[in-house]
């Protein structure tokens, strides 16, 4: 069955999402403010970086996938998908005003429409945001009953530079309903996909997302501090966390301690889910503690290269890795940035590397030096920071000859096999 759908915002959540149910038979509009990337989407090229992405672009854009500013659209198409994003405020609560406005213009374009109409919540959300903020302004601007339009959460869990091969083989597919109709249509638009649903509540729904990416934050710093006290026990954490994650309750994924975690969700997302505790008179410290951990743990590089390298004043140090994992140019969040700064503060004269990220450091860090390869950035450094866990990283060996010898290589993630290396917290 094929559907008519309408995606507000053309982020990496909306253009992902647009991008796969083109590919998986429907017709697509995407709704979006900014110009460069309507242009951008219209002529097969895409905006962002993310593997698998340009080729559905190129076979699709202009036939059934299009890019506009207009919310036209939404009165023709069976579904209505809001992608819009939930930034943090200063508190590190979820600022809705770009849900709000989808809400409304999207009521507004329904006004004339009879037909049934799902209205869909992909953005991550507060429990309780679609009930009391999307459907009321979604049925007041329409002037319609909410037996003529039905409404979804439907949360996403795509991981940046994987989120097509995440999209089309995920783990589960969590709908969220608020009647029967809406809920059949969802099914409907997954149903090319093999993996299972789960139907509940729209607020359950919105409460999953944070809960997955809470706990897979929890599993990370968690490994970082087994780590820490592994490093001071001379144990191998690696070794450790293999065997704990081959107990099947634990499971083996996301246990590998390092520097820490980055990137657009969870840092937002567990510092939205602490806010959302101490609203309602709840004192979240495990989720506290994910943070602080998470804080500390790349300051702990700095402490590295001071007990290796003493006073850092006009020393030369490689930092190789500045995206806050491997696979993707986007530096939110990346635990390179703290590093980074901390070396600065104390005169050091820092070269950088990253295969993709380094135009958008260069924004936040103009006036370091940037490489343009891995031989120019070791080439007489005083010490080299593993910040990313780029695979091509673990293929370097000879290159740390260049270094001054002999190399003070520090890690904070386990990528290089050699004997001289000390990592973060083993
Ligand atoms: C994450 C979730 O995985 C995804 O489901 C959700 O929709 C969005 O947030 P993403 O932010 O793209 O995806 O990255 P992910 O691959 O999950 O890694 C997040 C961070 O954790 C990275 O900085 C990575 O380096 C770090 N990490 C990951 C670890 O430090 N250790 C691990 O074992 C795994």
């Amino acid at each position: 069955m094929s559907l008519s759908i309408s995606i507000v915002g053309g982020g990496y959540v909306g253009l992902v999402t647009g991008a796969c149910f083109t590919h998986l038979g429907n017709n697509v509009t995407i709704i979006e403010v900014d110009e460069k990337k309507i242009d951008s989407i219209n002529k097969g090229v895409p905006p962002i970086f993310e593997e698998g992405l340009e080729e559905i672009l190129l076979k699709y854009s202009g036939t059934r996938l299009f890019a506009t500013n207009s919310y036209a659209s939404v009165a023709e198409c069976d579904v209505s998908i809001i992608c819009v994003g939930t930034p943090p405020n200063p508190d590190g609560s979820s600022n809705l005003e770009y849900i709000r406005s989808a809400a409304i213009s999207i009521g507004k374009a329904l006004k004339d429409k009879n037909r049934y109409h799902v209205v869909t919540v992909k953005s991550t959300v507060p429990p309780g945001t679609t009930e009391k903020v999307v459907i009321p302004e979604v049925l007041k601007n329409s002037e319609r009953k909410s037996d003529n339009i039905g409404f979804c959460m439907n949360p996403e869990f795509l991981r940046e530079g994987r989120a097509i091969e995440d999209f089309l083989h995920p783990d589960r597919i969590v709908i969220g309903s608020s009647d029967e109709r809406a809920e059949g249509i969802l099914k409907d638009l997954y149903s090319p996909l093999q993996a299972p649903v789960i139907i509940t509540s729209l607020t359950a729904a919105e409460m999953i997302k944070y809960t997955s990416n809470s706990f897979l934050a929890t599993k990370i710093s968690f490994s970082n501090e087994i780590g820490n006290i592994c490093k001071k026990l001379g144990i191998d954490v690696y070794d450790v966390m293999k065997g704990a994650g081959l107990d099947h309750r634990i499971g083996p994924h996301f246990l590998n301690a390092g520097a820490g975690f980055g990137g657009s969700c969870f840092p937002k997302d567990v510092s939205a889910l602490i806010s959302l505790a101490e609203s309602v008179g709840e004192k979240p410290k495990l989720l506290h503690a994910v943070i602080e951990v998470n804080e500390i743990q790349p300051l702990k590089m700095l402490e590295l290269v001071h007990s290796r390298i003493g006073d850092l004043k006009s020393k030369r140090i490689a930092v190789l890795g500045l995206a806050f994992k491997d696979n993707t140019d986007d530096i939110r969040d990346s635990r390179s940035i703290p590093v980074i700064k901390g070396l600065i503060k104390e005169g050091v004269d820092v070269i950088a590397y990253d295969p993709m990220a380094m135009s958008h450091m260069q924004k936040l860090f103009p006036a370091i030096s940037y490489a343009d390869s891995i031989e120019t950035a070791l080439n007489n450094a005083d010490a080299c920071l593993i910040m990313t866990e780029w695979p091509l990283f673990s293929q370097l060996d000879e290159e740390f000859s260049l270094m001054k010898q002999p190399p003070v290589i520090l890690e904070g993630r386990r990528m290089i096999k050699r004997p001289d290396v000390e990592g973060i917290c083993w």
